[in-house]
């Protein structure tokens, strides 16, 4: 039986980008078939090759990995500038492609004289956003449906992740300016980077290559 302190541990975010993700894992030789089994464990394991993987609310993965729980996992870009994540960020998977952006009403634009209302599930990503145009902002933090804000008159903008455009499109909102590109990343604990380095950069090498030839 392997030792604990061997396990690799990986927080995979739960849902599509999360299962997408475990493929390119399965696919480099660090499978789990206990995950396809149809429950609601939130943990599996591999003894064979030494993993072990944990099912994680998406805007949780980077905290398992910089409090030491995870060794390593994937998480958008997004979650990791609004937590300002001391983690590594070792790779860009290049999936689950999309940006953060500021929409509004179609045809409007704000009142340059009033106090900019920015309805946001991101708050610190906004408020670095308007920070570096010296924009005077308040910022509504809500936690969904953010789309909702300014059709109501709760807030001037958005600030959201935008994938298709379709949620804006059909919430007669646009996008009127774009602030950073998100994909997600294969991050690390930086302890684990450097006391479990050598198993890390292996799994490391083997995404690289996958997703390089994809
Ligand atoms: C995200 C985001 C937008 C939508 C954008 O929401 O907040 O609402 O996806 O995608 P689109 O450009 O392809 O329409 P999510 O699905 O994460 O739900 P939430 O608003 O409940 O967080």
């Amino acid at each position: 039986m392997k030792s604990l302190d061997k396990w690799i541990n990986i927080a995979l975010p739960k849902g599509r980008l999360g299962e997408k993700a475990y493929q390119i894992f399965e696919s480099i030789g660090y499978g789990c078939p206990s995950i396809k089994e149809n429950n609601r464990k939130l943990i599996f394991e591999n003894e064979e090759n030494g993993v072990r993987y944990f099912w994680v609310k998406p805007s949780d993965v980077a905290i398992y990995v910089e409090r030491g729980a995870a060794d390593v996992g994937v998480v958008g870009k997004d979650i990791l500038l609004e937590q300002d994540s001391d983690v590594y960020e070792l790779l860009d998977l290049g999936m689950g492609k999309c940006r953060m952006a500021v929409a509004g009403e179609k045809g409007g634009r704000p009142d340059a004289d009033k106090t900019l209302r920015v309805a946001t599930k991101f708050p610190n990503i906004a408020r670095e956003f308007y920070r570096k145009q010296s924009i005077d902002i308040e910022i509504i933090e809500l936690h969904g449906s953010i789309e909702i804000a300014p059709i109501l008159g709760m807030s001037d903008v958005i600030v959201d992740i935008v994938e298709t455009g379709t949620t804006l499109l059909e919430n007669n909102l646009e996008p009127w300016e774009d602030i950073v590109p998100i994909s997600a990343r294969f991050i690390a604990n930086k302890a684990s980077y450097k006391f479990m380095n050598a198993p890390i950069q292996e799994m490391c090498a083997k995404i690289e290559e996958i997703i390089k030839n994809k």
